[in-house]
């Protein structure tokens, strides 16, 4: 339809058009939003119609568009659009207008002016709520709980609340527990998955929709391996002990921390510090501690082990206990009985004496020493818990007084006992002739004074308890005789 011969006059309307004004385009058209409000809400649906005016003009589509650099093209022929959209935020507001366009006569599309502006004012969500833990900091042990606070600022409006990790909702199992203003999410048992960043938020009912807040600001969260039992250790190291002697613990923990705090415990109880005279060491580096006596109490036998608490995060996290080492404290070895024979103590020239030492304690290693007027005669090293001092043919520079000690080996140590009690050995004249009556009255006191004996090794048994210490073979001296006393 279109000729050559219109071609110069298109020609020159093309210039005129490029140099035409504003009040040469296309009228403006109308526009209609819906719902009209003062303020919209997050969630809204909002519709604008645009109208195009009455006009021949082939209409080819609209275009509408917001201040905040959005817009938006639609292709129709109609002369009427509704465009609706739902405001998800504050990027929604501000002003909005609409044009549309139409093909002229040069068949090129042509904008309109744009409508009036429509202005939309965006109510924004409600503030960010505040999320706390109950502790100090975010890091937690692994199996301690974990308390979220989230808290929506000010008024006393219905609330819902959301926890989130890494963005996404905390799984439903955890305990959510809201009052009107906050809510707290309990982990009962914190596990190392619940690392990671938190966040809170909340919805607001406002016009019967729930209007969700912005998001709280981020609170880290970091589970920690929970600590290793420490290892315990014991010096001597067969566990064994004599009272008296020392023992020596050493309690370590796998970790670089060095804020710990140590705990020994016997039989369960925790040995509180400067019990029985016992010295706390903290070692360099810190994960290491000693705990020393340096006389074993008697009767301390018993299940020792040991812990720590680790300092995570400002609480003090307890570790698991050590395995059991179970320590036997032994008696100081008890006197040693000393046995003549014969049991009299009166030997005449010639005649054999034996004299025995026995011993006390089931450790199977002894080393005797018999002493005469307090100088060495004899000593021996036996796996059995006597020996024997024997003198074949008694000379007359045997009288004097006898005793014996012996010493235990426990755990690698030589223990001395006490010394025996004292007997008198003397020598009967040979050439004596002692009548059958005599005889028969030194065998009856012979006899009293065994009795005598038993009684008194009886009786220094139960009292051997005061002979402590007094080991020194130097001593002998200090004891009288007690047989003739
Ligand atoms: C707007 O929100 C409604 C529900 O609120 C939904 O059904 C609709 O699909 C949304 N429209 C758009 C364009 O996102
Ligand atoms: C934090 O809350 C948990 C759970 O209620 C509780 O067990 C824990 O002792 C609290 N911690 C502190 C430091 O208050
Ligand atoms: C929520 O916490 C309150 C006290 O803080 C308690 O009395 C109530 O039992 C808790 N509710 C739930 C469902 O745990
Ligand atoms: C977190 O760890 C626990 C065991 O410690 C496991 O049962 C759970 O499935 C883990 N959760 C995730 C999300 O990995
Ligand atoms: C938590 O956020 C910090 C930065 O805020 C980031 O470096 C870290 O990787 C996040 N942690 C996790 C587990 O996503
Ligand atoms: C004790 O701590 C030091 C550093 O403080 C570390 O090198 C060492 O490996 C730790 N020991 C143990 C047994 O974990
Ligand atoms: C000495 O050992 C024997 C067995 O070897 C035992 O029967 C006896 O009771 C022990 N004597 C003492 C005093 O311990």
């Amino acid at each position: 339809m279109e000729s050559p011969y219109f071609l110069p006059l298109l020609a020159s309307l093309q210039i005129f058009f490029l140099r035409g004004s504003p009040a040469d385009l296309p009228a403006p058209p109308n526009i209609f939003v819906s719902p009209e409000k003062m303020e919209y809400l997050i969630g809204d649906t909002v519709s604008f119609r645009c109208v195009a005016p009455p006009s021949k003009d082939k209409i080819q589509g609209f275009q509408f568009s917001g201040t905040t650099g959005w817009a938006v093209d639609i292709r129709t022929f109609r002369k009427t659009y509704t465009y609706t959209f739902n405001i998800t935020g504050p990027k929604d507001g501000g002003s909005h207008t609409c044009r549309y366009t139409i093909i002229d006569r040069l068949l090129r599309p042509v904008r309109s002016k744009e409508s009036k502006v429509i202005i939309i004012s965006v109510k924004d969500p409600p503030p960010h709520p505040t999320l706390s833990l109950n502790t100090s900091s975010g890091v937690v042990s692994e199996g301690y709980p974990l308390l979220f606070i989230c808290t929506a600022p000010g008024n006393t409006v219905e609330h819902r609340f959301h926890f989130y990790k890494e963005g996404a909702e905390v799984i439903p199992g955890s305990e959510v527990n809201s009052s009107e203003t906050s809510a707290q999410l309990c982990i009962p048992q914190s596990s190392q998955n619940h690392t990671g960043n938190f966040t809170c938020a909340y919805e607001e009912k406002v016009e019967g929709r729930w209007i969700l807040s912005f998001a709280s600001s981020v609170v880290t969260v970091f589970v920690k391996e929970p600590p290793f039992a420490p290892e315990l250790g014991v010096d001597p190291s067969s566990a064994v002990v004599t009272e008296g002697y020392p023992l020596r613990f050493t309690c370590i923990a796998f970790t670089d921390d060095s804020r710990l705090r140590f705990h020994f415990y016997r039989d369960g109880v925790e040995i509180p510090p400067g019990q029985a005279g016992s010295e706390t060491t903290a070692m360099n580096p810190g994960n290491f501690t000693e705990l020393l006596f340096p006389q074993t109490p008697r009767r301390f036998s018993g299940k020792f082990t040991c812990g720590f608490e680790e300092d995570v995060g400002g609480t003090w996290v307890l570790s698991p206990q050590s395995k059991v080492l179970e320590v036997t404290v032994k008696d100081t070895p008890a006197q040693p009985d000393l046995i003549l024979n014969p049991p009299s103590g009166e030997v005449r020239e010639g005649e054999p004496l034996l004299i025995t030492c026995v011993a006390y304690g089931t450790s199977g290693e002894w080393k005797f020493y018999f002493y005469k007027d307090g100088t060495e005669q004899f000593s021996e090293a036996c796996t059995r818990n006597h020996s024997f001092f024997s003198i074949p043919a008694a000379e007359p520079t045997v009288t004097g007084q006898f005793t014996c000690r012996y010493e235990e080996r426990v755990s690698g140590k030589w223990i001395p006992s006490p010394l025996s009690q004292a007997m008198m050995v003397t020598m009967q004249a040979s050439s004596l002739h002692i009548p059958l009556v005599t005889g028969c009255a030194a065998a009856a006191a012979a006899l009293v004074l065994v009795l005598l004996l038993a009684a008194y090794i009886c009786q220094r048994r139960r009292g051997h308890v005061h002979w402590k210490g007094l080991h020194n073979k130097d001593d002998t001296s200090a004891y009288p005789l007690a047989l003739v006393s």
